[in-house]
This record gives structure tokens, C-alpha cells and sequence, in this order.
């Protein structure tokens, strides 16, 4: 049942606060702003590193864990497509553990990494949606989202409880490890706690704004996506979103590669989304910005109040989103993204909810 939105991509969108509130209190506890005891399974304290596969969003949400794991619990993590993972014949130690995201718990890719890493020792965690699935069935360590069905082949809210879920999971670590301390996990905490209302608050606020810019977007036959940090694998994550659902070529690409190659390709026929909060790289994403408006490109750039206020660049446009920490941004972040890309297709009159070629679960390698 869509309720009273036009697809299911839609409702799955609106739906965020609610799931990601529902799916954070499994695993962190409000009254006092901790983290929950995590697994019995997998000692965060004593293993060496932690080897992350998936495929599509959410090997891009695996890829936003990796900043995580490494910045606040000091945890290697090794991260592929599982495509690649599978194939590769990445030495492992038994005594590591490894992590495979999936919604659906049936990807073939990622169900087959996930028996490499069983041979090899490792201990298994499964970060899935699907509790009843194969890929929950053969972990030692299950770590459910709680989004709740998801329908719509574009993932969405799957996506920012995969990232709520990781984000908990990496403070836990951290915890274990001894490299946050109670003061940085109950701040941490407390930001994840507010993340709930000011979703609501940015899904109800942006909407104006996402409609003129998806019918610009609609125009265009190519759209690139920069981020740095966390916002990287966003960018790459705007870029999925927009071609699965709107058939426009879009790529996401780490801001400092800009001058590496895709600058050729700037003019003002293709948009630059940039997502870039106020964080320890604003400055660094603004100077590449200014490469990209040097050239004649359109800047579209998707900030905080921060930002907002500390940037002189000339843009097309600029979204401004509430100032948040940073371990909360790319669930922030996420909403304009999606929202951008539903809208475009929306325009185009594609297929949202069963866009052509896809489908929702991928079993075949
Ligand atoms: O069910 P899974 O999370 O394992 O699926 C992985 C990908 O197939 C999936 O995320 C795909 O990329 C989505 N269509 C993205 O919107």
C-alpha cells in the first residue's frame, strides 16, 4: 500500500525518520546515550580487521562504514564489490572478521563472499533487512535494519538504516577498542538520536526546491556527483540513484579526482551536484568548486548552514540542510539525493518503482 504517495520510492523516502528512529533503538540506548552491547560473536576489541562486502547502495553504505570503522575504532577494513571480493583472492587472517550488507539477504555475490570469508575462518556478520534470508541463515553475527519491506527497486530507506546500523556498529567498536571515549560516544549518540526530527525537518522543506531542480535535471543528458569523505560514496550514491530510476548518465566521483580527469568534461551543458557539509574538507571541496565554476559549469551544491554561510561561491543553486555532526551528515545528506533523483524521473514519466532492466533482488552472479 502506497498510502497517499505516488510510488512506493516515495512513501520508502518519507518513511526515513520513522524506520531509522525504529532501527537505532536496537541499537543504542537514549536514557543515557550509549551504544548497546553489540555481539557476543564478533569481539570488536581484539580483531585485527574487518573485511566489508556488498553490492550496489548498499556496498555504498559499506563504503561509508569503512570511514567509520577506520576513523573512530582505528579498524582496518578491507571493502570491495562483491563481484570483485568474491574473486580476488584477498589473503585473510582467520582471526578477522568480515561484514556483508545486503537488503534483500539473497544477492548471489554477496551470499558467495560471504562463504569465501566462512572458509577461510572469519567470523560472518550480516548487516540485511531480510531476517528470514540466506545471508542471515549462514552469519554468525546478524545485525538487522528494521527498515520494514522495501519495494521500490531504487533502495532508499534500506540505505540510511544500513548507514544508522554501521554507524552504531562503528561507535561500539570504538568503544570496544578504546579509541573514543564515554564523553565523544554519548555526543556521538545523542546527534544519532536527534537524526529522527530533523530528517522530518529536512523532508519537509526541501520539496520546493528538489522540484525546480529536478526539471533542470530533466534537460540534461549527463550529471556528475563530487564529494570528499563520507560525502564520496554519496556522490556515488546520487549517481546510482539518478541513472537507475531516470536513465540519465550521472557518475560520482571523489572531489580531488576532479582535476585527475572528469574536468574535461565540464561545460555548461552538465550540472555539478556537490555535496559538501561543513566538515574537515569544506574548504578543500570549495577550492575544487571554484575549478569547476572557472570553467563554465553549473554548480548545484547541497550544504549545511555552515557551509552555506562560509561559501562565496556562484552557484546554480545551493540546498542548504541543518548543521549537523559528522557522523549523522550522510543520513542528512541522503534525503536531497534521493529526493533529486525520484523527482527527475518523476518528470521523465519513467517506471520509479520497477525502472527497466532492474530488479529488486539480484540472485544471479
Ligand atoms: O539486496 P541487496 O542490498 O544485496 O542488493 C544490492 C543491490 O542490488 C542494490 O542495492 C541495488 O544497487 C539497488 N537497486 C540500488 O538502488
Amino acid at each position: 500500500d502506497k498510502g497517499n504517495h505516488r510510488h512506493f520510492m516515495e512513501k520508502e523516502i518519507y518513511e526515513q525518520p520513522e524506520v531509522i528512529s525504529h532501527a537505532l533503538g536496537h541499537y543504542v540506548n537514549f536514557i543515557d546515550n550509549r551504544v548497546l552491547p553489540v555481539s557476543e560473536v564478533i569481539d570488536f576489541a581484539e580483531v585485527p580487521s574487518l573485511a566489508i562486502s556488498a553490492c550496489g547502495t548498499a556496498y555504498l553504505a559499506g563504503l561509508v562504514g569503512k570511514y567509520w570503522f577506520e576513523r573512530y575504532a582505528r579498524l582496518p577494513v578491507e571493502i570491495d564489490v562483491a563481484s570483485e571480493f568474491r574473486y580476488r583472492e584477498i589473503p585473510l587472517t582467520p582471526q578477522s572478521a568480515a561484514l556483508f550488507i545486503s537488503q534483500s539477504g539473497e544477492t548471489a555475490d554477496t551470499l558467495a563472499s560471504l562463504r569465501y570469508c566462512k572458509e577461510h575462518g572469519l567470523k560472518i556478520g550480516a548487516v540485511v533487512n531480510t531476517r528470514e534470508s540466506t545471508i542471515a541463515r549462514e552469519s554468525d553475527a546478524v545485525f538487522p535494519i528494521f527498515a520494514g519491506p522495501e519495494i521500490g527497486v531504487a533502495s532508499t530507506k534500506a540505505f540510511t538504516c544500513q548507514l544508522a546500523v554501521l554507524a552504531a556498529l562503528a561507535i561500539a567498536a570504538g568503544k570496544a577498542r578504546g579509541t573514543i571515549s564515554d564523553a565523544e560516544e554519548q555526543a556521538m549518540v545523542r546527534s544519532l538520536a536527534e537524526m529522527p526530527r530533523l530528517m522530518g525537518q529536512v523532508l519537509n522543506s526541501i520539496q520546493p526546491k528538489i522540484e525546480f531542480l529536478s526539471r533542470e535535471l530533466s534537460k540534461c543528458r549527463d550529471v556528475l556527483y563530487l564529494g570528499r569523505g563520507t560525502s564520496f560514496p554519496l556522490a556515488m550514491e546520487g549517481a546510482l540513484k539518478l541513472k537507475e530510476i531516470s536513465y540519465i548518465h550521472a557518475e560520482g566521483y571523489a572531489a580531488g579526482e576532479l582535476k585527475h580527469g572528469p574536468i574535461a568534461l565540464i561545460d555548461e551543458n552538465m550540472p555539478v551536484i556537490v555535496i559538501a557539509p561543513h566538515d574537515r574538507f569544506f574548504d578543500k571541496t570549495v577550492s575544487n568548486m571554484q575549478e569547476v565554476a572557472a570553467r563554465g559549469g553549473r554548480i548545484i551544491l547541497i550544504t549545511d548552514e555552515k557551509g552555506a554561510a562560509a561559501s562565496t561561491l556562484d552557484t546554480m543553486h545551493t540546498l542548504v540542510l541543518p548543521s549537523v555532526d559528522e557522523i549523522v551528515a550522510p543520513m542528512i545528506f541522503s534525503l536531497p539525493v534521493q529526493l533529486l533523483a525520484y523527482h527527475t524521473a518523476v518528470h521523465m514519466g519513467t517506471d520509479v518503482d520497477q525502472p527497466r532492466n532492474l530488479a529488486k533482488s539480484v540472485t544471479v552472479e
